[in-house]
């Protein structure tokens, strides 16, 4: 199986390889007055037609001369603008054509070229023939008015009906926020209203800007429109952010200039602990300092408690398993799911597991449960396995700040990160697994509906079904409930005290982020299996010793201690293992392949190993459409 996959792997990257060959003969690296480090498509005869005609972006051309002095004087410009543009690739692209190349005069031709600069905006899906030479954009002094003409294109160009993969342009009066929201997108928290002069570029630049992120919408309204008195906006172009429930924030800058807006809608972002871990830093470090008592002190690590996940068992099994009138097929077999990987995975202490066990056996008993049978089944177990609980069944890494804050939710995603971090440990691949038996708990049993429909369709979008390795299991929910922190982040049901972050935090975990701020797999799943594994889960004992930190040996040192302990037994072992190999190894040492052996046991181990090895696994593509690099180097982009 490993080795098929391995062979794939080659194939692909050796086609991989090949296509850059290709690639390469078609990009032109530098010529005339542009190199590709400008940012610009350098066209010629031999790759024009490819990199203009039928493209899925729009692209502005500008033929050139690279001997005229005005051609000269106006290509800083150009790549300034070039510059501002790169970022939206998807959308537009800037293009030179240097028309002084002999080989490209016969474009410059077609293209009715006469006078230098000169540059043509051409549609996406433009067709090559029938005279077309694409749309003339009027000259500009300033790489600013240059932008602004082409934004401006583009606004028409969409209004026209191109452009529909761009964002929505156009602009509108309202005299509520609800009708200005009216046609925004269910999956979207924060919509910002610019307020302009329908001749402005800003609302479209910044909608440009902002087009690769979830969650956020742009939309430019009428700087007389009633909305605008509502809001209280006097300075233009105004900003207000509203929040999916309607709520509104001015935000207008003292200077309202693009740059403004941008780094206004930056810092209210980051106000709302949005997608930026930066004040996940601050924040956390000020709740240490300022009160650095016990409770902070745990409650501010990323530890898992023993006691909440027995606390969130009880409750499941008390009242969410109990919840339906009647229980048969799908709804049961999703019990039954349930119950067998809390069995399988569940890092159970003492009479936990036996309880767990006949759970699962006595409902597997039968077709049909009523749930005040299931609830007497619960009940007559928890006496028959008494004690069932170890703890004081009190949340302590769950417990919210306030009573309405946190709790069984909090224990949930636990359970489940717990239950896939182990399964993972075990043999085979069982973190799939779990993956389908919490989808059909959430579905089913989980007393949060709306949680329950979102997390349905995330499921859906996400492709849970599709998972196939313990790995990637255990990544996907955690990509899922970082989709969730998202959007979640500002909410009203957030703890102040533990604000919804993209998870693990720069400060807890630096290398799980590389430094241009996309997130390091390897890292991220070594962290989440380390926080999650049965052995690194704490019980109340251990939980109240860190806190009170009273004895000169407190359990740190004891766990030091044992760690050193357990280190020397390891350093023993290896020098016996080193004679006794050693003698062994004499003895053998002519015999035949023993180093093919080897390199194959290590290539073997490698690719155990190394499961992100394969680049061009469906994963990535979750990974890619879900912008976790995005979102983060936004952060970077806009800073
Ligand atoms: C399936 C599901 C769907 C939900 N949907 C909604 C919803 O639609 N609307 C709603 O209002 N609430 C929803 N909730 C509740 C919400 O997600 C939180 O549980 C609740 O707001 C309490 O938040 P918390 O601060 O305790 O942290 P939680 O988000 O509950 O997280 C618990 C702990 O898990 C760790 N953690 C955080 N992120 C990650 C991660 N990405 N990977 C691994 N570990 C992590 C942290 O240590 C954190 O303290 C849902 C919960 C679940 C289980
Ligand atoms: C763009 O937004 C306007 C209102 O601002 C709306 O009338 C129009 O239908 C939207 N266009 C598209 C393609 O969504
Ligand atoms: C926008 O520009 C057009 C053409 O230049 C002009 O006729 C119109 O009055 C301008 N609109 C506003 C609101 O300034």
């Amino acid at each position: 199986m490993y080795n098929w996959y391995f062979v794939v792997t080659i194939i692909i990257s050796l086609s991989l390889v090949d296509c850059a060959v290709i690639a390469k003969e078609d990009d032109v690296e530098e010529q005339g007055l542009y190199s590709k480090s400008d940012k610009v498509v350098i066209l010629t005869q031999r790759n024009f037609e490819r990199k203009v005609y039928n493209q899925r972006h729009a692209v502005v051309v500008q033929f050139y001369n690279s001997y005229c002095g005005h051609c000269r004087a106006f290509s800083p410009k150009f790549k300034a603008m070039a510059k501002d543009f790169a970022a939206w690739k998807p959308i537009i692209q800037l293009a030179v054509m240097d028309c002084a190349n002999e080989e490209n005069n016969e474009i410059c031709r077609q293209f009715e070229v006469m006078a230098y600069p000169s540059l043509r905006y051409i549609h996406e899906q433009y067709i090559k023939g029938n005279g077309n030479v694409g749309d003339r954009i009027q000259m500009a002094e300033t790489a600013e008015k240059l932008k602004a003409q082409v934004i401006t294109k583009m606004q028409n160009e969409q209004s026209k009906g191109h452009l529909a993969f761009a964002p929505n342009f156009s602009i509108a009066s309202y005299a509520s926020y609800a009708s200005a929201l009216n046609d925004i997108p269910n999956d979207v928290t924060y919509t910002f209203l610019v307020f302009e002069n329908e001749n402005s570029t800003v609302g479209s630049e910044i909608a440009l800007d902002l087009n690769d992120y979830q969650h956020i919408k742009v939309k430019r309204i009428r700087e007389n429109s009633e909305l605008g008195y509502i809001a209280g906006v006097y300075h233009f172009p105004g900003l207000v952010a509203v929040r999916s429930t309607l709520e509104p924030t001015n935000i207008t800058p003292k200077n309202p200039s693009q740059q403004n807006l941008l780094k206004a809608i930056n810092m209210f972002l980051k106000s709302k602990n949005y997608v930026f871990p930066s004040r996940d830093i601050n924040h956390k470090d000020t709740i240490f300092i300022e009160h650095s008592d016990e409770k902070s002190l745990v409650s501010s690590s990323d530890i898992v408690y023993y006691a909440d996940l027995e606390k969130t068992l009880k409750t499941s099994f008390t009242t969410e398993i109990t919840r339906h009138k009647s229980l048969t097929g799908e709804a049961l077999r999703s019990l039954l799911d349930y119950l067998e990987v809390l069995r399988s995975f569940f890092p159970a202490r003492g009479n936990l597991r036996d309880y767990i066990i006949d759970l699962h056996t006595t409902l597997g008993s039968k077709q049909e449960w009523s749930g005040s049978e299931i609830y007497e089944t619960v009940k007559r177990l928890e006496i028959t396995h008494a004690p069932v609980y170890t703890s004081e069944l009190e949340y302590i890494g769950c417990k919210g700040s306030q009573p309405q804050y946190r709790g069984y939710t909090c224990g949930l995603w636990t359970l489940f990160h717990t239950l896939t971090a182990n399964a993972a440990q075990s043999p085979g691949t069982e973190g799939p697994k779990v993956l389908k038996a919490m989808h059909g708990y959430v579905k089913h049993f989980f007393g949060c509906t709306t949680c329950s429909e979102h997390f349905q369709a995330m499921a859906t979008r996400n492709r849970i079904f599709d998972i196939k390795e313990n790995d990637k299991a255990v990544l996907w929910l955690w990509i899922a409930h970082n989709e969730v922190n998202l959007r979640l982040a500002g909410d009203v049901t957030e703890d102040p005290e533990h604000p919804k972050i993209q998870f693990p935090s720069v400060s807890k975990c630096p290398e799980c982020r590389s430094a241009r701020g996309a997130w390091n797999l390897p890292s991220v799943y070594q962290y989440l299996l380390n926080m999650y594994k049965k052995e690194n889960i704490w019980d109340l004992r251990r939980a109240r010793s860190i806190a009170a930190r009273s004895s000169p040996f407190s359990n740190l040192d004891i766990g030091m201690l044992s760690l050193l302990y357990i280190f020397c037994l390891f350093i023993l072992i290896l020098v016996i293992k080193f004679f006794l190999t050693k003698r062994f190894y004499r003895k053998r040492h002519y015999k035949h392949g023993r180093g093919t052996c080897r390199l194959r046991f290590a290539i073997k181990r490698l690719q155990n190993k190394n499961i992100f090895h394969n680049l061009i696994s469906p994963w990535d593509e979750i990974v890619k459409r879900l912008r976790i690099v995005h979102l983060y180097s936004w952060h970077v982009y806009l800073s």
